[in-house]
């Protein structure tokens, strides 16, 4: 599977300077979704996960199915405002921008091995800022996975001690 045909690249979105990498077409297609599903989750069982953390919203899309398809728990990272019982924050920059993501309170147990799962690593940030939620609550982040990396971006020298997976990678 060519993973790269079923994503499409949009120079200037969502600014100008910025080669917008869009996941879309893989959601469109069973087939690069059981892939991608399948690779992640494989993953999942080889750093030996028992629970998939992905944010919103693009995480999502490839942290539930893999969490389902390696038969482990998922739980969801949101951005202010959106989970209705007590949570925990932490703040973190984008690549264009900067945003604060929430997780449940109780979302994680102490001692749990967790795979944080998202579509796209850039800066890292993101998936930094996940990581310290995973942590104040006692649990272990064994890997990371993403469906892109955007390697020019270095975002992996973040994480020297944590296995990290990317299906595609671009400059
Ligand atoms: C995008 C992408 C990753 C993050 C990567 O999410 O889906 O989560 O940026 O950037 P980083 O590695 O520099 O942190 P975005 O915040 O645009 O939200 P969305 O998924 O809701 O569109
Ligand atoms: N999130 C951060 N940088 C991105 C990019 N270049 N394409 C898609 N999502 C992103």
């Amino acid at each position: 599977m060519n993973l790269k045909d079923k994503i499409a690249s949009i120079p200037d979105f969502p600014k100008k300077g910025i080669m917008f990498r869009d996941i879309t077409p893989i959601l469109a297609d069973p087939q690069a979704m059981n892939y991608t599903t399948e690779q992640i989750a494989d993953f999942a069982k080889k750093v030996n996960a028992d629970l998939i953390v992905a944010p919103e919203a693009r995480g999502f899309f490839f942290g539930t199915p893999a969490a389902m398809e390696a038969n482990i728990g998922f739980a969801p990272v949101r951005k202010p405002g959106k989970l209705p019982r007590e949570t925990i924050s932490a703040t973190y920059e984008l690549e264009y921008g900067s945003d604060e993501l929430q997780m449940h309170a109780d979302a994680i147990h102490k001692g749990q091995r967790v795979l944080i799962v998202d579509d796209l690593l850039a800066t890292g940030g993101t998936v930094e800022a996940i990581q310290k939620l995973v942590e104040q609550q006692g649990a272990k982040v064994v890997g990371f996975a993403f469906v892109i990396e955007l390697d020019d971006l270095k975002g992996r020298d973040r994480f020297k001690d944590i296995p990290v997976f990317s299906l595609t990678h671009y400059k």
